[in-house]
């Protein structure tokens, strides 16, 4: 009797949504904030975990889809489409049956992992591999969604941008005020632009009484807003941020510079390093794009930029299993006993 509602019933007073709205929810947030002892201890800091990765379909699109396709059926929408890195799409996959429509991916082919793959397909998504990047898949289903009858669900839907803010909201809510730094992954740029617009509202309103810093990393090879300039071929381990011309470019940058805060970048080396840090030092098994995050402040620590004794949020945005390649990469093979307790024993060191 004490499930959380979904982010549409917890937040409604500060979401678009009125009594007509039909909420379309998988119960998405109130995911967990999970004190990282070894990044603490290795930046002096108070670091906390947004693990977005516990949401319904694994990853924060969650927040924002609920609000899409709530908003989208309301409208008598049928259908919907996304461009998509692979979690988009997921997500999109899973809501539009929850509402009864279809739902069409467009995802840049042989470049999205297979668990999100996987999820669209059991989903019954209409999936299209389209032989382009992220950044094509956009510009086409922008494309069709303004000459056919299917609506948009990417983050230049503002209502997604809604739905994301609620994190921001979660995180005061459980802290009793904003952190000094909020780090996260940027992709397209629409989730860090969501948690500065969450952080606002709630200084605005009195509910914090301060703002955080905002630190957005990009990879190396799909780093357009730290170069200033659009990336015609970008190239990272972590495909969920491979993007070259972010959509929401010029509020990440108002997210950045009103905050204070940084857009820098980190290598695909640091990515995965904090990858491994994060799941056999922390227990928090997280896809390569979400590590982003606590790279790029182990980085900016090691640099000296982290001042110790701040309160640190990092946003993991994504599930492990969305993405187990990586995992299993360079990992001894498991060996192989029989049924027998004294060579188990052995070959666990136990004797
Ligand atoms: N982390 C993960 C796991 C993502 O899937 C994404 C974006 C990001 C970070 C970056 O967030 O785009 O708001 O800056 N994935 C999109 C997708 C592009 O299609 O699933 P952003």
């Amino acid at each position: 009797t004490h499930q959380w509602r979904g982010i549409i019933e917890e937040y409604r007073d500060r979401l678009p949504v009125s009594d007509s709205t039909p909420v379309v929810t998988l119960r998405e947030g109130g995911t967990p904030l999970v004190p990282a002892q070894v990044l603490s201890e290795r930046t002096g800091c108070e670091v906390h975990l947004k693990v977005e990765g516990a949401n319904p379909t694994g990853s924060f699109k969650d927040r924002g889809m609920t609000m899409a396709i709530s908003k989208a059926k309301e409208e008598g929408a049928q259908a919907v489409i996304c461009a998509s890195t692979g979690n988009t799409s997921a997500s999109a996959a899973a809501y539009g049956v929850r509402a009864g429509m279809v739902s069409a991916v467009l995802v840049p082919q042989g470049k999205i992992a297979l668990g999100k793959m996987g999820q669209a397909l059991v989903h019954g998504a209409k999936i299209l591999q389209v032989d382009g990047n992220f950044d094509d898949c956009l510009t086409l289903a922008r494309a069709l969604s303004d000459n056919y009858p299917v609506a948009l669900v990417n983050s230049v839907n503002p209502v997604r941008i809604e739905g994301q803010k609620t994190a921001a909201f979660e995180i005061v809510d459980m802290l009793g005020d904003a952190p000094d730094i909020h780090v996260l992954p940027v992709g397209n740029a629409g989730n860090i632009t969501a948690y500065w617009k969450g952080y606002r509202e709630y200084a605005d309103d009195g509910v914090s009484t301060r703002k955080p810093r905002m630190w957005g990393f990009q990879a190396s090879g799909s780093a357009p807003i730290v170069r200033g300039e659009v990336v015609k071929d970008p190239s990272t381990v972590a495909t969920a941020i491979r993007i070259g011309n972010p959509a929401s470019w010029n509020f990440a940058l108002a997210a950045r510079d009103e905050s204070g805060g940084a857009i820098d970048e980190v290598t695909d080396r640091e990515i995965l390093r904090a990858y491994r840090l994060l799941a056999s030092q922390e227990g928090v098994f997280v896809e390569p794009a979400s590590a982003a995050s606590v790279a790029g402040l182990l980085k900016a620590a090691e640099q000296g930029k982290v001042d110790p004794g701040q309160r640190i949020v990092c946003t993991v945005t994504g599930n492990g299993l969305k993405d187990p390649d990586w995992a299993v990469a360079g990992a001894p093979q498991p060996v192989t006993v029989p049924v027998d307790a004294a060579t188990a024993a052995e070959r666990l060191g136990l004797v």
